[in-house]
Formats: structure tokens, sequence, C-alpha cells
């Protein structure tokens, strides 16, 4: 069964007898102005420290997701461009970058935040424009945490001795870093900050569909004079990533994407010298205990599955709810779902934006009508959708199966699965019932049982009475198929340091 909550619904509920007034939830837009932003027709490839051509002489388009409408070209690398930017990240690791003090390494790190900083208000507004996440996303979240990754991994530098206590610490070399759509210019942030910090150097790929913040941190780095070859950056798609992984002088790989691209690079390294950090997918269990202050958990759900359109790894995609609370939990879902705006990402008021991509649409909807077809009650918002770009309204299935797809697969949309539990022991079992293991949240009065909880469920992240926080200096990453390695923190120094 289908229900789909009307926004004359929502009104009445909230105000009864203004249904039909247009007071209650209109806002004015407010659209964050674009025309301080300069996005250039095309971009070539930053091999190093200088805009190249690609070898190939191809470029591909980049559109915005909510508009359909092109915004630039990039340039398409191929193999014979990745061999450039590997011999020239190798040049610069064993000429200069291994070699300068490492206070001088923290130098040019700090400078890159700082640039950040200074342009955070272009980077949010191209990072909206290029992957559809609402601004107030990109201006509150994406871009701060950017430059505090490098602010923290600055601090760092030269004090890599206090990390590693009593070991001899030396960098790995040239690191191969390939990241996702979701979170552009944040994922660049985690992958570059410590690497840079203990001493190795790069060639990052961006993601096809949002390369443009990641060209333009590129330019942030030329202005920063970090040495010419030590952050190298290649535009291109899952070829790319593939030569990347490929090339046989590349020391560490790290990845973020999918599961599927995960084990193929797993694959594709075995036997080799080549390091690897995976973080892949996750289907987050979100428990809520009865005793937990339902409003706020609530809110916390909301924020776990519908922010950023759900295009999150981590998002708390299956929501585990105590039996005795079900008829208040999504009572109180149904009606907060519906107050949620979906638009224009540019409007400082959305809360949902676009889907980034009409391949990730497509995939979104199948996953939606196989949870249809197998029987789970579908609970959807009817909103006004603009008429181009990629949307999906913020959507919750009830009467979930444990076995079904939408409670087993990522769907990685704005959809939410619920199902319910009796004890803690059934909400642990029925959680830890996937191959994934990246986080999961807990929602509860018992300091006790967090720790319990916490203990048993085999996520990486576990968050407490709240969803989705990040900070630079905790550490981020999955068991089993959600990949292996940690970022953020002193652990995500690990990876790009030699011990002896
Ligand atoms: P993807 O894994 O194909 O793309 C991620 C990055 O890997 C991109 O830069 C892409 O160009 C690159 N890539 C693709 N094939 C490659 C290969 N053979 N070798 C090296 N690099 C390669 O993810 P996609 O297709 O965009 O999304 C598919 C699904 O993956 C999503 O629906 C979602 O479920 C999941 N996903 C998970 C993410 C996470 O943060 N864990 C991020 C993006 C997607
Ligand atoms: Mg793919």
């Amino acid at each position: 069964m289908t229900t789909t909550i009307t926004e004359l619904e929502t009104r009445e509920r909230l105000q009864p007898g203004l249904a039909s007034s247009s007071m209650l939830w209109e806002y004015a837009p407010s659209l964050e102005s674009t025309d301080h932003v300069r996005v250039a027709p095309r971009y070539e490839l930053f091999i190093g420290g200088k805009f190249v051509e690609p070898h190939s002489g191809k470029y591909f388009e980049t559109i915005n997701p909510a508009t359909e409408e092109r915004l630039s070209e990039v340039a398409e690398a191929d193999a014979e461009d990745v061999d450039r930017a590997v011999k020239e990240a190798r040049r610069a690791y064993e000429k200069v970058w291994r070699k300068i003090a490492p206070s001088e390494r923290a130098k040019y790190i700090f400078r890159i935040a700082r640039l950040i900083q200074e342009k955070s208000r272009a980077l949010a507004v191209v990072e909206t424009m290029n992957g559809g996440k609402p601004i107030k996303e990109s201006r509150d979240i994406d871009i701060p945490l950017a430059a505090a990754h490098f602010f923290y991994y600055a601090g760092w530098a030269d004090k890599l001795e206090y990390a590693f206590p009593n070991r001899n610490v030396a960098p790995v070399g040239v690191a191969g870093q390939i990241i996702p759509w979701n979170f552009p210019l944040l994922m660049a942030a985690w992958k570059l900050a410590p690497a840079l910090a203990a001493g190795n150097t790069i060639v990052l790929k961006p993601a096809e569909t949002t390369p443009l913040t990641a060209m333009l941190l590129a330019e942030i780095i030329q202005e920063a004079e970090l040495p010419p070859g030590v952050v190298n950056i290649l535009t291109g798609a899952g070829g790319t990533g593939a030569a990347l992984v490929a090339h046989p002088d590349v020391d560490k790989i790290a990845f973020t994407g999918s599961t599927d691209v995960g084990k193929r690079i797993q694959r594709a390294i075995a036997g080799t010298k080549k390091k690897l950090t995976l973080e892949l997918g996750g289907k987050a269990p979100n428990i809520i205990f009865e005793d937990a202050p339902l409003d706020q958990a609530v809110e916390g759900i909301i924020n776990g599955i519908y922010f950023n359109q759900g295009h999150v790894c981590c998002a708390g995609s299956r929501l585990f709810v105590q039996e005795s609370v079900v008829e208040p939990i999504i009572r109180k879902l149904r009606e907060r779902i519906g107050t949620l705006r979906v638009g224009n990402p540019l409007d400082k008021n959305t809360d949902v934006g676009a889907i980034n991509s009409r391949a990730q649409l497509e995939k979104i909807r199948e996953l939606v009508d196989s949870g249809v077809e197998e029987g789970a009650e579908m609970v959807q918002t009817q909103c006004t959708l603009p008429s181009r770009g990629f949307w999906f309204a913020p959507t919750f299935f009830t009467g979930v199966s444990q076995s079904s797809r939408i409670a087993q697969e990522e769907i990685f949309g704005p959809v939410l699965s619920v199902l319910t539990f009796r004890s803690p022991e059934e909400a642990l079992e029925k959680a830890n019932n996937t191959p994934y293991g990246l986080s999961a949240g807990v929602w509860t009065e018992k300091g006790s049982r967090i720790l319990k909880m916490a203990a048993k469920l085999r996520a990486g992240v576990i968050w407490a009475n709240t969803y989705n926080k990040f900070d630079p200096a905790s550490p981020f990453g999955g068991y089993k198929e959600s990949g292996f390695g940690r970022e953020g923190g002193i652990h995500g120094l690990g990876p790009y340091v030699t011990l002896s």
C-alpha cells in the first residue's frame, strides 16, 4: 500500500482551519547569489603544478543536477595522463616533499586551509550547483569541515613522533586517491590532508559528476604555492580511476565509493606492494528504545536519512523501533517529513536538494519499486517537484521484512526502512544482520544500554542520541563490506606512514 502526505494534510494538522491559507508554510525564496562565482567554460588536468590538456584531447560535460544545465566541461584523463601525473608525484616526493622540514609542510597545509575559508562562499555555491545538495549544507557543513580537516592535519605534520611514540615514522610515497560525488570537497580534504601531513605526494581523482570543487581546489593549491607535483588532480570516470589503481609506481590507494568498485580495486592490486584503505557502502541501523526522548530521536532520524538526499554512506537508512513506541514514532515521522522542503538547492530554506545524477535517481526508483512489490507499505510526501532535474520525494517504508531488498541493499537516497524489535538482543541481532558495518545510532536515556549496544554493534562509528556528527579529530571507517582503514583523527595518519 502507498500513502502520500499532501501539503494540505500537513497544514491542516499543524494549524486546523488554515489548510487553504498560504501563510503557514510559504517562505519567500531566499536564493544564494551566484554572481560572485566564476565557473570557467573548461577545466584542464592539474599535473606538476600546471593546468594541462589531456593526452586524448577529450572533455566531458558537467551539469547542474537540479536543472540539467551545463556548467562546464572537464578533461578526461587516460592512462598516459595518469602516468604523467604519477611521474610528477614521484619526482616531487623524492626531490622535495619527503625532504623538507615537517614544519614547512605544515605551513603549506595551513595555507590551503585558510584559502578554503577565504573562498568558502564560492566553494559552497559551486558544490551545490554541481552536486545538488542544499546550500545550507554545503555552506555550514561541507566547506567548513573541509577547511577544518586541513587545519587539523597541518597540526600533526611536525608532531608525527608523538602520534607514533618510539617509532621511526616515514611517509609511504605516492598515493592514488579516488573519491565519490556525495561530499566532493570534503572527501578530497579527508584524503589529501593526512597524506600531505605525513609527507606523501598525491594523484587525486574526483568523481565524474562532481569535478568542479576539485578543480577550484587545484587553483587553491597553486595559489598556496605548494611545490609542483605534490598534489595532482585528474578528472575522468571509472577508467581513469582504474588506470590510477593499476599504475605500478603508486604506493598506496585510498578509495571511497561503492562496495562493488572497492572489491574490484582489492582484486586489481592483490599481490602488489600497494597499501589499501577502502571506505565503502553502508546500511546503518538507527535504534530507538522506548525510553528515548522521542521528538529528539525523530529529529535525529530525519537528519540521519534525508540529510544530503540520503547520499551518505553512513545514512541511518534502517530504523529499528521498540514495539511499544512504534505508533507515536510513525506518527511523528509522517508529520515531520511532511514539512521537509524539497527544491532548489540554492534556496537557503531547502532541506532536501536534487539527486546527484540520473543514474542514481534510477537506482533509487528501482529499489523503491522493489519495496512496494515485496509488500512493504510506502509513505511518501507529495511535494511539487521542479520539472527539470533529478528529484525524489522523501519516503519511508513500514512493514519491512528483514530479508527484503530495501532492508539489505544500500539505496543511497532519501528513503528509510522502518523495522521493529522487542528486546535489546533482538535489536542487536537485526541491526548486525547486513553485509555492511559502517555506522549506527542508539537512542535511549540509559547510559549503560548505550555502552552495551556500542560494544556489540558491528559498526565503525556509533552515535548515541545524535546522528551524522563529524569532527576531524574523530576517526571514521567500517567493518565487513563497508571497508577497512580509518580516516580522521590520529588513526587517519596510520595509512600514510611506514613505521620502523
Ligand atoms: P563508484 O564506486 O562507481 O564511484 C566512486 C568513484 O570511483 C568515482 O570517482 C568513480 O569514477 C571511481 N571508479 C568507478 N569505477 C572505478 C574503477 N573500476 N576503478 C577505480 N575507480 C573507479 O560509485 P557510483 O557508481 O557513483 O555509485 C554507485 C553506488 O555506490 C551508489 O548508489 C551508492 O550506493 C554507492 N556509493 C557509496 C559511496 C560512499 O560514500 N561510500 C559514495 C558513492 C557511491
Ligand atoms: Mg559506478
